[in-house]
């Protein structure tokens, strides 16, 4: 199940935040980030921010935001993060595709990320299946805690598939599974 986050989450929030900065593997953060700075990446003003649950537990979330101002604000941005201790049951997957769900809702005509570090095969993999290419590398941009330098991607998605329905529900994502 998928939700808007809330106050009462940030807890959790900062529990997986802090576990998957920690690993120095997908995300530019500091191991040491403080709470304050890890809930106010995920949750404030202008921010869309959900989570996902599993048995009541909040094992994920994921934040959408305008990649730019004004001329760019057209197009999404958005973050994701899924306790290690839950990855690969499917949980990215589904924050993905609500993501996709949400920009289409809002407006957004297409979404772009901006730093998938290369090696995080996970997450390559994953944004690959929900329907994002590879558009540009950045040379050794990411200071990998075990790699060293490594590239980064940029990757983007027209939202041009996704369907809105009349009574303001978005449909599935269409060719997102293989
Ligand atoms: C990347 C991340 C969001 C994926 O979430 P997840 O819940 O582990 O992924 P899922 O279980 O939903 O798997 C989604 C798909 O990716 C694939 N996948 C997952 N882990 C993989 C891996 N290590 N290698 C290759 N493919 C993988 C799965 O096969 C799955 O495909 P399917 O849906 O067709 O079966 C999660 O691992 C995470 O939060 N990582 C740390 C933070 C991060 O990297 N965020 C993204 C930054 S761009």
């Amino acid at each position: 199940m998928i939700r808007p986050m809330r106050e009462s989450d940030f807890d959790a929030v900062w529990a997986i935040f802090h576990a998957v900065v920690a690993t120095g593997d997908s995300y530019v953060f500091a191991a040491d980030t403080p709470r304050d700075s890890a809930v106010a990446y995920f949750f404030g003003p202008g921010i869309t921010a959900r989570v996902a649950e599993r048995d009541g537990v909040v094992v994920g979330m994921y934040k959408l935001i305008p990649n730019r101002i004004d001329r760019g604000s057209h197009v999404a941005n958005a973050s994701f993060m899924v306790a290690p201790s839950a990855a690969g049951r499917g949980v990215g997957r589904e924050l993905g595709e609500d993501c996709l769900r949400e920009a289409r809702r809002a407006g957004f005509e297409a979404m772009q990320f901006n730093f998938v570090v290369s090696t995080n095969t996970a997450a390559v993999s994953l944004w690959q299946k929900l329907g994002f290419v590879i558009v540009g590398t950045l040379p050794r941009v990411f200071r990998h805690a075990r790699l060293g330098l490594v590239d980064a991607y940029v990757m983007h998605r027209s939202l041009d598939d996704i369907s809105v329905d009349r009574s303001g529900d978005a449909g599935s994502p269409s060719g997102t599974r293989p």
